[in-house]
């Protein structure tokens, strides 16, 4: 096992800084390269490193692909890195693959189709203990943006939301940041099966296939100041990927009465009374948890909040045909465990699910509709103002992983051997644009219980692929000259 340069990685891929309650991601673009690279220059030695773990404020940064073209980096270097980041999310082709259509289309985006707003290419993501901290040290920040040759285009604030045993929520009223895979190499151990290779979210180490995920490199000409370290293929190359990674980053609009008032219709008594209970348990098989955290296949009839946070189990031989947690549920889909074929339950499935893991580090923002999240106050609540989830995954190759799990698994009508299904919380409910997938099923004997007609309940308003460089890269890149 390779040791991790924490010193050199970017605080963000090793903790999601739970205890700096406060966040705001900062999208910029450049305005004027030089002042730019010097802004960059003044500001490396800030960054949060994965070593020691902020307590006040922290900062971490990461570019888009145009980013780093204005930044000065050059054609032979870009064309290094990985296609999918270089073509960016929103190429039409892309929106088919992550379904990315109708009201989720990059044309209605608020940000990050470069229709409305312009071109991405710097995001600061900012974190503090508290509110005031966070005003303080963005204000400190924000101060140094004319003179540094970059321009505000959007503040993305969060909100966290919280439960009373200090567990994470979305807004729908799940806890959420629960199952997370352990990055080998880091100090968290657990189970072998969720203990993934570092080279999955870290470029530069060997990844679940043994080998070193693809890195960008620039010639050796080009780092003088022999600033990056020798690259995976010779001298004649540096690295310029090594300890740094890819994130994913969408914000994702959150319709919570919608999808409250569509399970309360659907669960509705014979003489058209509520069942609170049976609403939150639908709710919960569309999950795969329940709302406390605790996970259908290991308490599949009610919730026990002492399970809440449990994320060692598998799911073929505990529940092989899918009436505990529904074969579609959303955690069910999004990291399918020991499911997958051609042989479910073994080893070899494990290790094929192992190459599609998403390491998490999202926040939610908005206020919540109803303070409680208790279905019944959200359903009773007036929805005002905008929800929902600033999404971010860091994976080492976005391909195999965000979009394999986006495509493959979530916006997938024949996942797992449904037919019409998508993913039941977050999916496409017409797949490649073509007919409809907007069903529910949740396997049951005698019978399973079909729900049809599900809407949209969550809606891309934004997003953007980064590269989240090292800090010696972030030395080179505001090193670089024209
Ligand atoms: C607004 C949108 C979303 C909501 C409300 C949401 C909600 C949730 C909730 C409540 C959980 C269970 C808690 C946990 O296991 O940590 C979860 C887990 C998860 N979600 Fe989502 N999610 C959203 C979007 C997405 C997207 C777009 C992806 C991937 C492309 C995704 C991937 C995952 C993964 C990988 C897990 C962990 C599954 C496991 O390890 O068992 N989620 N999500």
């Amino acid at each position: 096992m390779s040791t991790l340069e924490l010193q050199d990685i970017q605080g963000i891929i090793v903790r999601g800084y739970s205890n700096l309650e406060a966040a705001s991601f900062v999208l910029l673009s450049i305005q004027n390269a030089v002042s730019a690279r010097h802004w960059l220059g003044s500001l490396v030695d800030r960054i949060q490193n994965g070593h020691d773990r902020p307590s006040d404020t922290c900062l971490n940064l990461a570019f888009t692909c145009d980013g780093l073209k204005a930044l000065g980096l050059d054609q032979a270097t870009l064309d290094t890195f990985s296609t999918e980041f270089r073509e960016g999310m929103t190429p039409p082709y892309k929106s088919r693959v992550l379904g990315d259509h109708g009201d989720n289309a990059p044309a209605l985006w608020d940000w990050g189709s470069g229709i409305h707003s312009p071109s991405i290419h710097i995001m600061l993501m900012l974190y503090a203990a508290d509110e005031g901290k966070l005003i303080s040290f963005y204000d400190e920040l924000a101060n140094a943006f004319g003179s540094g040759g970059v321009a505000l285009i959007r503040k993305l604030d969060t909100f966290m939301l919280k439960d009373e045993h200090g567990g994470f929520r979305e807004h729908f009223g799940f806890r959420d940041a629960i199952g997370q895979p352990i990055v080998e190499g880091l100090s968290k151990t657990g189970s072998p099966d969720n203990t993934i290779k570092a080279g999955e979210f870290i470029l530069g180490y060997p990844n679940e296939y043994g080998l070193l995920t693809e890195t960008p490199t620039v010639s050796a000409q080009r780092d003088r100041q022999n600033l990056l370290p020798e690259g995976q293929n010779g001298p004649e190359e540096h690295d310029l990927g090594r300890n740094g990674s890819y994130v994913v980053f969408r914000q994702l609009g959150q319709k919570v009465q919608a999808f409250w008032q569509f399970l309360d219709g659907v669960t509705q008594q014979s003489d058209g009374t509520s069942d609170p209970k049976a609403r939150v348990q639908l709710a919960s098989k569309i999950v795969g948890r329940w709302p406390s955290g605790t996970p259908l296949v290991q308490a599949p009839d009610r919730d026990q909040s002492k399970l809440g946070d449990k994320n060692e189990f598998a799911y073929h031989h505990a529940d092989p045909h899918g009436f505990k947690c529904p074969l579609g549920a959303h955690i069910r889909r999004s990291n399918p465990r020991d499911s997958l074929d051609p042989q479910p339950g073994t080893p070899k499935s494990i290790a094929i699910n192992k190459t599609h893991r998403l390491l998490r580090r999202g926040r939610t923002y908005g206020k919540p509709v109803a303070d409680s999240l208790n279905p019944q106050d959200m359903l009773k609540a007036e929805e005002t103002g905008e929800r929902g989830i600033h999404f971010i995954c860091i994976s080492a190759n976005i391909a195999r992983q965000f979009e394999f799990v986006q495509q493959t698994w979530l916006n997938n009508p024949k996942f797992n051997g449904l037919y019409s299904d998508t993913d039941p919380l977050v999916g496409d409910r017409a797949p490649g644009g073509v007919g409809t997938a907007n069903a529910f099923t949740a396997q049951a004997q005698p019978v399973r219980n079909r729900v049809m007609g599900l809407p949209n309940f969550v809606v891309v308003r934004g997003g953007a692929y980064f590269f989240l460089p090292s800090i010696r890269a972030c030395r080179y890149l505001a090193s670089l000259s024209i």
